[in-house]
């Protein structure tokens, strides 16, 4: 019994009650039942509350209300009455809750170190949801709630371990959700050498993220986690050489909150806010393939496949009759020894056939990564030249990514993760590698060869009887030109390797898309119309729904798919799949969250959010998708339809061109094709495209060089009117040029001086790509190096094509745009 408390208590109680507004406790100050106290922005409260089923009282912090707790004090030991308190302790160090008899069942329990004895003690509840313990002389924070989790992550929480001391602070789940006590699983940061987040089940993992890259997770299916679009992102520190490292996050503004919560049953829940209004909620772990190693070591997991385990390629069940029986603890060993093995065992000499890698694309890394700073070859070779090194994998982020021993928790996604490439004896890498060395697998071991067959003989189908003789030549992808034109298209079709395209079925594209409900829709076109969707394993895509009406619309999808099935670049939009059921015909692409190009660059409001820093990073991204479609691909393509609106966003505004529906592959040494049927947007096309149905790599430069301009103007070339002499946008820009006037053709919005020097380069870059003849303009691996200035001097522009205004303006409809056909100012023409 406390005999100061007791008096002060009393004193207390007999003046009025506790006022919500008060975000502080005090001594004397008491907090009883049915009273709370509240953050200044009144979004959290302090206050008793029971959890559902349950008469027992638990002190805890919520957000909005009791829905959502983010912090309990005593968890362990509930009240069973109504009678407890909050309050100071009698010796000013501590909060404490007391229960009916004034024993303390809780404390904060700071040891009695304050700066100075005149100090005591306040708890505060902040406006982010922490609870503080300030010394009340010097302001400092002695004790708070964030370094304390419970079962809540909340922003400025921190979550950390120490590889010296083997600490952990860790969040843990609720027993049941009527006991918050201590429950089986936690979640914790782990892996000092490239952290990531694991959620445990006592003492076994169940769950990990995959290391973080400093944008996002990588061993996420999808962006659970929208740490781009919602929170601002994980901050991961790493102190003491990295033995301790700690994982918090902060958030965007003041008006958005999210929390995520370890529940009872082991899974992470994430939930957001935007003004107190929830606007999202789900669960991480969701499936079979989120369980921690599920397949056993060496062995890969994949929704998709039935039964979700295999080998990985090159590997076989360790035991034959435990996997057969879908037990798969025991994982799988290679089948072939290694060559840097058989050097090492036998000493004898190389024998030429050196060990290689085979790739896995968008694949969750495994457990045990080793992370270091190479470049993607250095890391290439690293992992080559060391016999223990099983596994290498490069992302920008985090940079170069090694595996020795065992490879476990591998998981296939449909899009996110990493490519990752895996050690092969040199029989295995004969026995599946392409043409290039490095092999895609789509679907290993025990691959559906049934779906693929009708899928191939689906799409023959529809190609014999769609596409034209003309067009086969596109089917020929990555070929040298085909002369004879009477080989079989199903030939063809097999050459561009569609089962490398994972098929959706219809059921799952239905309710990714509510049924392709209204509200889902973003965008329409000719061809059909553009849904937002989200798939079971939470990736949001947008899906191309080809109306069956179309017929051009079906060329162009038979196209697309055949171009865009082989390219991979982070500028360019990526397909991950397409769906042929019936009637149904539909591609299912990665959701760009901030629509197209035009929908910024043209909005007097919505511009200023480019600003030149940001412009100048969509110019560089287009170039190396173009740079990448022209050179770089190890097929060549020339897009035919470049413009603002094929350029879309994602969450940082980073570019990546879509709509491949008009786009050509040439072959080997072709470099110009030529067709009657002459399809573009006016304004864009080059004038030996638009006149005589030329085009080459040229036509595109031409294309982004109209671009460009528009970009630096932040105004539509086929919109643009100046008044006296009928010119556009390119007319106006070789005016001013010619009268050194070009800085008035920078948009308002970008014109400060320290990138004016810049800026003009562009435009100076921009008028030598819309030169009338075709030679003359830069190819993109010429204009690349213009732009980052290896090459100083530029070439003095000529007069650009098309300088006078007579088109005819129309507004462009682009919504989403994954394909031309929602622009109403695409146009087909005879040429010639
Ligand atoms: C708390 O409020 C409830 C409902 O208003 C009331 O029934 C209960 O008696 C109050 N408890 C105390 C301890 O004041
Ligand atoms: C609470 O109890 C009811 C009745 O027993 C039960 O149906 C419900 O599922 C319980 N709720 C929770 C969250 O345990
Ligand atoms: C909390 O608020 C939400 C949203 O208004 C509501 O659905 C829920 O029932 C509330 N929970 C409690 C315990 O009041
Ligand atoms: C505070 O210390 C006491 C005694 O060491 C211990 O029983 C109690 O669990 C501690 N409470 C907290 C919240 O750590
Ligand atoms: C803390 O505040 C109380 C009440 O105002 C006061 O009596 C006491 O001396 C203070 N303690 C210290 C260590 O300053
Ligand atoms: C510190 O606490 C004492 C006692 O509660 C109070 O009188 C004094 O005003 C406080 N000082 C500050 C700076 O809050
Ligand atoms: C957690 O581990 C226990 C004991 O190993 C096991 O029985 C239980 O199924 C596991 N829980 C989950 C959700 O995997
Ligand atoms: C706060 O951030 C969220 C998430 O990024 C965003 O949706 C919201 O519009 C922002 N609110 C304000 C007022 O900036
Ligand atoms: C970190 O490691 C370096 C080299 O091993 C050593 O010189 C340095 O003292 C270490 N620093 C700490 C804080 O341990
Ligand atoms: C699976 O195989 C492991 C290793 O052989 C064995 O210990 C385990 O009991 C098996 N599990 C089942 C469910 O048969
Ligand atoms: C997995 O593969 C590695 C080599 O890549 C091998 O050392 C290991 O024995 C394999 N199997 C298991 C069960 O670890
Ligand atoms: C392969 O796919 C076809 C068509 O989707 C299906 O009918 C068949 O059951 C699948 N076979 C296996 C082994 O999954």
């Amino acid at each position: 019994m406390l005999p100061v408390l007791l008096t002060l208590s009393i004193i207390y109680m007999t003046n009025s009650g506790t006022s919500a507004s008060v975000n502080t406790i005090t001594l004397p100050q008491l907090i009883k039942e049915n009273e709370t106290i509240s953050s200044n922005n009144e979004a959290f409260k302090l206050g008793f509350f029971s959890p559902v089923n349950t008469t027992n009282r638990y002190v805890g912090i919520w957000y909005i209300n009791q829905s959502n707790i983010i912090w309990i004090a005593n968890r362990e030991k509930p009240l069973q009455d109504s009678s407890g308190v909050i309050t100071i302790s009698h010796d000013y160090t501590n909060l404490v809750v007391l229960n009916g008899q004034k024993h303390v069942i809780w404390s904060s329990n700071v040891s009695s170190n304050l700066a100075s004895s005149n100090s005591n003690v306040t708890a505060q509840l902040q406006n982010d949801g922490n609870l503080a313990l300030l010394e009340n002389t010097t302001g400092n924070i002695i004790w708070e709630s964030g370094k304390h989790p419970s079962n809540a992550f909340i922003a400025n929480m921190i979550l950390s371990s120490n590889q010296k001391t083997g600490e952990r602070v860790k969040a843990t789940s609720w027993k049941t959700p009527s006991a918050p006590a201590i429950g089986k699983f936690s979640a914790t940061i782990e892996r000092f050498n490239a952290p990531e987040i694991f959620v445990w089940n006592q003492t076994k993992p169940y769950w990990r993220s995959g290391p973080w890259n400093g944008q996002d997770f990588l061993g996420l299916a999808s962006n659970w986690l929208p740490t781009s679009a919602n929170l601002k992102g994980f901050i991961i520190r790493r102190e003491d050489n990295g033995s301790l490292v700690e994982i918090t996050y902060t958030l965007p503004n003041s008006s958005f909150f999210a929390t995520i919560v370890l529940s009872s049953e082991g899974k992470l829940v994430y939930t957001a806010w935007i003004n107190m209004i929830q606007v999202r909620k789900r669960v991480v772990q969701q499936n079979d393939c989120d369980v921690y190693g599920i397949c056993g070591p060496n062995g890969s997991c994949d929704l998709k496949n039935s039964p979700i385990c295999t080998c990985l390629i090159g590997f076989k069940p360790r035991n034959v009759g435990e996997w057969n029986r879908e037990n798969w603890t025991s994982g799988c060993v290679r089948r072939a020894t290694l060559q840097c093995e058989r050097g090492k065992y036998n000493g004898s000499a190389l024998d030429g056939e050196e060990d290689g890698f085979l790739k896995l694309e968008t694949t969750k890394p495994p457990d045990f990564v080793e992370q270091s700073y190479p470049s993607l070859d250095a890391c290439r070779i690293e992992c080559l030249n060391n016999c223990s090194c099983v596994a290498y994998a490069y992302d920008n982020g985090i940079r170069c990514l090694t595996w020795s021993d065992k490879l476990i928790d591998i998981v296939r996604f449909t899009g996110g993760g990493i490519d990752l490439y895996i050690r092969q004896a040199y029989s295995e890498i004969t026995k599946h590698t392409d043409t290039d060395g490095i092999h895609t697998h789509g679907i290993h071991g025990k691959r559906n060869i049934t779906s693929i067959i009708i899928a191939i003989v689906i799409v023959g189908v529809i190609i014999v009887a769609t596409l034209k003789i003309q067009s086969l030549l596109v089917l020929n992808a990555g070929q040298t030109h085909q002369e004879n034109q009477s080989a079989s298209p199903i030939g063809d079709v097999k050459q561009v390797k569609i089962e490398d395209l994972p098929l959706f079925e219809f059921k799952i594209i239905s309710s990714a898309t509510n049924n392709f409900g209204s509200t889902n829709k973003i965008g329409q076109g000719g061809f059909g119309s553009v849904y937002k969707g989200e798939l079971p394993d939470g990736l949001e895509v947008a899906v191309k729904r080809l109306s069956k009406a179309s017929a051009q619309g079906l060329e162009e999808f038979m196209n697309e798919v055949i171009v865009i099935s082989k390219l991979q670049h982070r500028n360019l939009v990526r397909l991950l799949g397409c769906c042929i059921e019936g009637d149904e015909k539909m591609l299912v692409y990665e959701y760009m969250p901030n629509n197209s190009l035009d929908f910024y660059l043209f909005d007097p409001v919505k511009k200023k959010v480019l600003d030149w820093k940001k412009r100048l990073t969509i110019i560089e991204g287009i170039s190396r998708g173009l740079l990448y479609l022209h050179r770089d691909s190890r097929l060549r393509i020339i897009h035919r339809d470049l413009k603002p609106s094929n350029i879309l966003l994602d969450g940082e505004l980073n570019p990546k061109i879509s709509d491949f529906g008009m786009a050509r592959i040439f072959g080997g040494s072709e470099n110009e094709g030529n067709t009657r049927r002459i399809v573009g947007t006016y304004g864009y096309m080059s004038p030996e495209y638009a006149m005589e149905g030329l085009f080459s790599e040229k036509s595109d430069v031409f294309s982004f060089g109209v671009l460009l301009l528009e970009i630096i103007s932040g105004r539509k070339n086929t919109s643009f009117y100046n008044h006296e002499q009928a010119l556009n946008l390119l007319g106006y820009a070789w005016k001013l040029w010619n009268e050194e006037e070009i800085i008035s053709l920078i948009d308002p919005e970008i014109c400060k001086p320290d990138y004016v020097d810049q800026i003009l380069r562009c435009i100076h870059i921009g008028l030598v790509c819309v030169q009338e003849i075709a030679k003359e303009r830069p190819t993109m691996a010429t204009f690349v190096s213009m732009l980052n200035s290896e090459i100083v001097k530029l070439p003095p522009p000529s007069q650009p094509a098309f300088i006078q205004s007579k088109i005819e303006h129309r507004e462009d409809l682009a919504q989403q745009n994954y394909d031309s056909k929602n622009s109403v100012t695409v146009t087909s023409l005879q040429g010639r």
